[in-house]
Order: C-alpha cells, then sequence, then structure tokens
C-alpha cells in the first residue's frame, strides 16, 4: 500500500538525512527505483510529472502501475507516489486519480498571493483525503518537461508564508537548477538556506535539480534542513549510456538480443545500481 510522504519526511528531518524523490517514466524505471530501495531498506518517494504521466497514458495509469507494482513486489520499505511541479488542475486531477502526495508549484503563477491562495486551497483539499502537499516559493532555473524558470534564491519571509499555511515540505530556489549543471555555476548558497531554515522550523525543505550536484553541498545543505533530494537527469543519463553501451557493443543484433527485454535490461539494472548509491549519499540506507 502507498503512504503519503509527510512522516517520512518528519522522520528525515528529525534523523538528518534526506529521501531521494525519484521520477519514473515508465514501467521499468519504477521497477528499477523499487528493486532498489527494497535492496537498500530505504523508504522511497517516486514522482511524476505531468509531461511523464502523459507518456505513459495519463496520471491514472501511472498510479495504477505504481500501486501494482508495489503490490507484485510485495514492497516492505514505505512508498509515496508524489505529482512533481503540478498546476493546480494536475493537482486535483493526481488527487481523484490515486496519488498519495502533491507539489502545487505555484512558483509561476502571476502574483505570490495567487501562489499563497491556491496552495491554501490544494492543502485544505488534500489533507481532507490524507494527500501531503509540496509548495514551492522561488523558480527552480534549468528547463524541465518545457518548463523554464529563471533560477531565484527563494524570499525567506515568502517561505515562512508558505510554510504557515501547513504544507507538508517546501522546496524553495538556493541557486539549483534542473538538468545538467553549467561548468560556470556558482554552487549553492547555504547562507539562503540558513535564512529560511530559521524562518520555516522543522519544516522538511526540498531540493529540486538534484543531479549532479558535488555530494559535499548535498551533504551540508541535508545537515542544513535539506531532507527531499529530486533526481531525475542523473537517472536518466545512467540509463542512456548503459543502452548506448549494449547497442554500440552490437548485443542487438546478437542472437535475440534485440528481444526489447534485452535492450532496456543494461539501462534498467544502471539505474538500481545508481539509486542505491544516491541513497547511501542522502544517508536514507536503512532508514525503512
Ligand atoms: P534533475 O533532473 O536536475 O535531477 O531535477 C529533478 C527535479 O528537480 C524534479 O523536480
Amino acid at each position: 500500500m502507498l503512504v503519503n510522504a509527510a512522516d517520512m519526511l518528519k522522520k528525515a528531518e528529525a534523523g538528518k538525512y534526506a529521501l531521494g524523490a525519484f521520477n519514473t517514466n515508465n514501467l521499468e524505471w519504477t521497477l528499477a527505483v523499487f528493486q532498489a530501495a527494497e535492496e537498500a531498506k530505504s523508504p522511497l518517494i517516486i514522482q511524476c510529472t505531468a509531461g511523464a504521466a502523459k507518456w505513459m497514458g495519463g496520471f491514472k495509469v501511472c498510479a495504477d502501475m505504481v500501486k501494482a507494482a508495489a503490490e507484485a513486489m510485495e514492497l516492505t520499505v514505505p512508498v509515496a507516489l508524489h505529482l512533481d511541479h503540478g498546476t493546480f488542475e494536475d493537482c486535483h486531477a493526481c488527487i481523484e486519480a490515486g496519488f498519495t502526495s502533491v507539489m502545487y508549484d505555484g512558483s509561476h503563477e502571476e502574483t505570490f498571493d495567487l501562489n499563497l491562495k491556491r496552495t491554501e486551497e490544494i492543502v485544505k483539499l488534500a489533507h481532507s483525503k490524507g494527500i501531503s502537499v509540496e509548495a514551492e516559493v522561488g523558480g527552480i532555473g534549468g528547463t524541465e518537461d518545457g518548463v523554464t524558470s529563471n533560477g531565484e534564491l527563494a524570499d525567506p519571509e515568502q517561505c515562512r508564508q508558505i510554510a504557515e499555511l501547513g504544507v507538508d515540505f517546501l522546496a524553495c530556489g538556493i541557486g539549483n537548477i534542473h538538468g545538467v549543471y553549467p561548468e560556470d555555476w556558482a554552487g549553492l548558497s547555504f547562507e539562503r538556506l540558513g535564512e529560511i531554515k530559521a524562518l520555516t522550523g522543522d519544516l522538511p525543505l526540498v531540493l529540486h535539480g538534484g543531479s549532479g550536484i558535488p555530494v559535499e553541498q548535498i551533504q551540508k545543505a541535508i545537515s542544513l534542513g535539506v531532507s527531499k533530494i529530486n533526481v531525475n537527469t542523473d537517472l536518466q543519463l545512467a540509463f542512456a549510456a548503459a543502452t548506448r553501451a549494449y547497442i554500440e557493443a552490437g548485443k542487438d543484433q546478437q542472437g535475440k538480443g534485440f528481444d526489447p527485454r534485452k535492450i532496456l535490461k543494461p539501462g534498467r539494472d544502471a539505474i538500481v545500481a545508481r539509486t542505491k548509491e544516491l541513497m547511501e549519499e542522502f544517508g536514507s540506507v536503512n532508514k525503512a
């Protein structure tokens, strides 16, 4: 059975470790991330953007697939299914479809007041159904699913106001960006992270764009209150590299090497291995 993400993140915040929130793209991704969590005995947040859900056939297909896979694998670790960067409408659709957690990303709304108002509405609706809520203050830089934001340092006072709405965890820009980090990236702003934490108390904070941040910076961010780290690109690169190696070695042209299960297996195995490494870095191994 899937659970919401509130309790697992409260425990992570108190225990000074973080949970990876890994984006899924399809069945192979889902099974691989589940296998990693089970082997590492780590609680897990598996998440999905609206774009990835569309690829899979919609939010309902995604939710049913994730639930059925968790049951079939008889998972013993707690797993939450979370909507990543949802619009107001996406949140409603996912609450209907059976997600156990949603992110309402109001950072793209015209005004901060509108972000506040809509976050409050989603919190009310989601909590009435036992679903956890992530909100966002300050856009995260880079491009994800065609959505580009300018990447800013979130305003600590706005973070405080959103926190007071009773959200379960909060994404705030601290210099992080989605996708591959450029050579000249300035790094995370620990100063801003500290200022935000000082005003939001024990609310678990979320670091988006978790792929490619040096591990020392990741661990410092965790020590300062980051409890959820979003990872998408990193696993995509691992999958692509393993698939490329298989094809470039000509293995798809040997025997039945063209069988899609054979073609997808190296990528799937690479996701399992990389997810376990990340769980180690984030400190969530054996925390289930
Ligand atoms: P990356 O693709 O950079 O890992 O970011 C993932 C993310 O933040 C999802 O919200």
